[in-house]
């Protein structure tokens, strides 16, 4: 690596502009003499203008700087399951070890254990014409989780020889005929999407054992959604959830510029989890990525690329990979804070004008698709919090994540106020998806899931229409017929949509689960309406008890037996 010398002209907080080297765009520097890392981002005449990823305070002008010639990149191969990361891959156990007490800066620590062995069993031989992406071999990253080793990207041949055995990341397992050595890492520039074969339509559920995800809003794997929000509205609880209970082989989650607090939560309580369905711990199948407000604001961004690009790696093995970013407004934040120090013409409430092509660029990075090196598809899905001051969706990260997102899933401050979680507004919220997904809920859980979910939403946009008038005139006004509606809008409300993130039972639903729970409340729907046409009044029809209990079942396991006394003794009550 040939290197070059310059020296510090200017610091202006996590801007640093230098002079003497002549580098490229996005190339990696060395920043002072403690060699902060940091990222060139401008070049203005004999300027070079850098946004460091460290904290800058006591640094000088005059200081070394050194060019690397490399874009930031990513470490990638075995061993990042199960590891918590800073925003540019470092590990933060190593980090606290190597500091100790101290924050010290400049600290290199490679993202993958370098000293480990890992057993390799190649699958590939001599003489395979190998590309970018083929799979050459695996090792067992984890129990039950595979990891593909693949040709770089950037990278094809002949396979000149290559063997099994016990090798650390670095060892060379194997050789193209083109010289190039093969290992079980290599390094891919964060910024840049890695190549697929074919991107395929997303037409599978990410199955979130969230009931009003699941039902009514869904995510195909491969899909975008955000979770809008103002602060203590559920955003942070949500992607938990997410993170902790959806159907993906990895999770990625992204802390980004949220407080500390929060992101302790996360490490002390995911090593915790096991996998509702294998049984095995979550922290298995997850990379944690924490850049959190205390740390520096430029390598927030650097958090989401670093996110990503792991997540494709593994989407790469044909892996279905979710990642939760929260909150991609701290990113945006961090893009005005550096956008401004430049002198930037500012644009929408001071973002930067390539605000919304940043965010554009991020999300088009998920996907579902066909690899170079599998038959097996993978996909990646992005689901970002979103945090608008105030809790007002008008402003522009909200719309302009609206924009590149399908399936919106907005949180309401006035429904966490009422105890209401997830505080997700059924009214406001939507999933682009919910017709692509219509064929796989008819197959896989039941023929009439699609039509359920349609009364549901029909009677909760009712009951908003319904609402209006009593809050003119009073419930009593209303024909009976809609008293009854919004008797049943309740129950939806109640024991469908609220579920209880903390609940060991409740925390967790599976699809057969939400379809017998739709199935009962449309069930007391029917018979409480044939009821009434019969000439019962409603009075005596809400004083049934049946349908009080129905809410009991989201807090049972073997929730069957209940749910059938519950169908029975409604069908005598209004019969
Ligand atoms: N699904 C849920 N179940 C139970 N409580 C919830 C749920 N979602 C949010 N809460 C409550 O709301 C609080 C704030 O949520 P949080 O996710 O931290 O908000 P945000 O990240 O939007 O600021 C949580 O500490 C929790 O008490
Ligand atoms: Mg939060």
């Amino acid at each position: 690596m040939s290197m070059d010398k310059g020296v510090i002209y200017r610091i202006a907080g996590p801007v640093v502009v230098a002079k003497g080297i002549r580098p490229r765009m996005y190339d990696v520097v060395r920043v002072g003499n403690e060699k902060l890392m940091g990222e060139v981002i401008q070049l203005e005449g004999d300027k070079v203008i850098i946004q460091v990823y460290e904290d800058t305070s006591g640094i000088k002008p005059g200081e070394p700087v050194v060019n690397t010639h490399e874009p930031l990149k990513a470490e990638l191969g075995p061993g990042m399951l199960g590891s918590i990361y800073d925003g540019i891959q470092r590990p933060l156990p190593v980090l606290i070890r190597q500091m100790g007490e101290f924050i010290k800066r400049g600290v290199d620590a490679p993202g993958l254990d370098q000293t480990k062995k890992w057993d390799f069993k190649a699958a590939a031989k001599k003489g395979d014409s190998v590309i970018g992406g083929s799979i050459i071999g695996e090792v067992e990253e984890n129990p039950g989780i595979p990891h593909r080793i693949l040709v770089p990207p950037s990278q094809k041949g002949k396979i000149a020889n290559i063997s099994s055995g016990k090798f650390t990341v670095n060892d060379v397992i194997g050789k193209l005929d083109n010289g190039y050595e093969l290992k079980l890492k290599h390094h891919w520039p964060v910024k840049i999407a890695r190549p697929v074969k074919q991107k395929l339509n997303p037409e599978m559920p990410l199955i979130t054992g969230q009931r009003i995800f699941d039902a009514l809003f869904p995510l195909a794997k491969g899909g975008v959604a955000a979770i809008p929000g103002p602060f203590g509205a559920g955003k942070t609880v949500s992607q938990q959830q997410l993170a902790k209970w959806s159907d993906a082989d990895i999770v990625v989650y992204v802390g980004c510029g949220e407080r500390g607090n929060e992101m302790t939560e996360v490490l002390t309580e995911f090593p915790k989890l096991a996998d509702p369905k294998s049984g095995k711990p979550l922290m298995n199948r997850t990379v944690l990525i924490a850049n959190t407000s205390n740390m520096p604001v430029a390598a927030r961004e650097a958090s989401i690329y670093t996110g990503v690009t792991i997540a494709e790696y593994y989407r790469d093995m044909g892996y279905s990979v979710a990642l939760m970013a929260d909150s991609t407004s701290r990113w945006a934040e961090a893009m005005r804070e550096i956008s401004s120090r430049l002198e930037e013409m500012p644009g929408e409430e001071g973002y930067p004008a390539y605000l919304s092509t940043r965010l554009a660029q991020f999300y088009e990075r998920s996907g579902r698709v066909m690899p170079f090196g599998t038959d097996k598809e993978g996909s990646v899905s992005i689901i970002g919090a979103v945090s608008p001051p105030g809790g007002d969706f008008s402003e522009p990260v909200t719309q302009n994540t609206l924009r590149v997102t399908k399936c919106f899933w907005a949180l309401d401050a006035k429904l966490a106020q009422r105890r209401h979680f997830p505080s997700i507004n059924w009214l406001t919220s939507y999933s682009l998806y919910l017709n692509t997904l219509k064929q796989y809920y008819s197959e896989n859980v039941a023929p009439d899931w699609h039509e359920l979910v349609g009364r549901i939403m029909g009677i909760l946009q009712e009951e908003e229409r319904l609402m209006e008038i009593v809050q003119l005139v009073g419930s009593d006004a209303l024909p009976e017929r809609q008293q009854l509606t919004l008797q049943v809008a309740r129950l939806i409300r109640e024991v469908l949509l609220q579920q209880n993130a903390y609940h060991d039972i409740d925390t967790y639903c599976s699809l057969r689960k939400t379809y017998d729970m739709m199935k009962a409340i449309m069930q007391f729907s029917t018979l409480a309406n044939s009821s009434l046409d019969r000439g019962t009044r409603v009075q005596e029809i809400l004083a049934t008890k049946a349908k009080d209990r129905l809410g009991e079942v989201k807090f049972v396991k073997d929730y069957e037996k209940l749910l059938n006394e519950l169908a029975k003794q409604m069908e005598r009550e209004l019969k």
